[in-house]
């Protein structure tokens, strides 16, 4: 089995390399890509970074950057140098951030995409007050979209439930990756806002981050086939 440009990103949510290589030693670079978060950057570093690209996984570096803008474009460089395929960072950094970070990455002749996250969906409606966003959450997740957008920047962290809004509302090249996936048979977990990955993609997304379906699998390889049999069968 082999898919072109594979739509599912394997959330290696892992707090040491040996377990993370475990899981990828059973992946196939063919059918996925994988996706490197904060904790497991922090403790492996860089090097394990180099190490996944070096076994031809494309790796989404998930490390959120929110920084003045000449230090967010220097580690967006920095995850360049490392041979990344995506690299992200919080629209709320505002739009010279964004602007200057993809200015960085525009002198690479094979750039990583450079997305955004939007607003956390972990933040309940009160949290979102707290930290100054007024007004409805959608609006305020469309509105850093469209920022994001506006900026050159190639897309957006969002719920599956909320890639529809955005799809309708920016233009179709604007990528849009959405964690919150379970496969039909698949437990939620503490994931609450769930879409299948079938319907996640016929909402608008463009690649799918999903983790424990696939490494808490006994068999993690034919979950992964699993899920692309069910992508495969509403042909995207
Ligand atoms: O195991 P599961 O499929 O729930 O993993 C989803 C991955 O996507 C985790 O790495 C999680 O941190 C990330 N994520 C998420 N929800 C968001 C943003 C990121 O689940 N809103």
């Amino acid at each position: 089995m082999e898919v072109n440009d594979p739509k599912i990103i394997v959330a290696l949510d892992y707090a040491n390399a040996a377990d993370a290589i475990n899981m990828v030693e059973q992946l196939d670079p063919k059918l996925c890509r994988v996706k490197v978060g904060k904790e497991l950057f922090t403790r492996t570093g860089p090097s394990f970074v180099e190490q996944l690209v070096k076994r031809d996984f494309q790796v989404f570096l998930d490390l959120k950057f929110h920084d003045i803008p000449n230090t967010v474009a220097g580690a967006c460089a920095a995850a360049a140098d490392l041979g990344v395929w995506m690299v992200n960072v919080h629209a709320s950094g505002g739009r010279r951030m964004m602007e200057v970070a993809r200015e960085r990455l525009e002198k690479y002749s094979s750039r990583p995409y450079l997305i955004a996250v939007t607003i956390l969906t972990s933040l309940s409606q009160r949290e979102i007050e707290e930290v100054g966003y007024s007004g409805e959450t959608a609006k305020n997740v469309l509105a850093l979209a469209e920022l994001t957008h506006e900026s050159g920047l190639d897309g957006v962290v969002c719920s599956p439930l909320e890639a529809g809004l955005v799809r309708n509302e920016i233009a179709d090249d604007f990528l849009l990756i959405t964690p919150g996936v379970r496969p039909r048979t698949a437990k939620k977990d503490d994931q609450t806002r769930v879409m299948t990955p079938a319907d996640a993609l016929q909402a608008g997304s463009n690649y799918l981050v999903i983790g424990r379906p696939i490494t808490a699998a006994v068999e993690p390889l034919e979950a992964l086939r699993e899920i692309q049999a069910e992508i495969d069968a509403v042909g995207r």
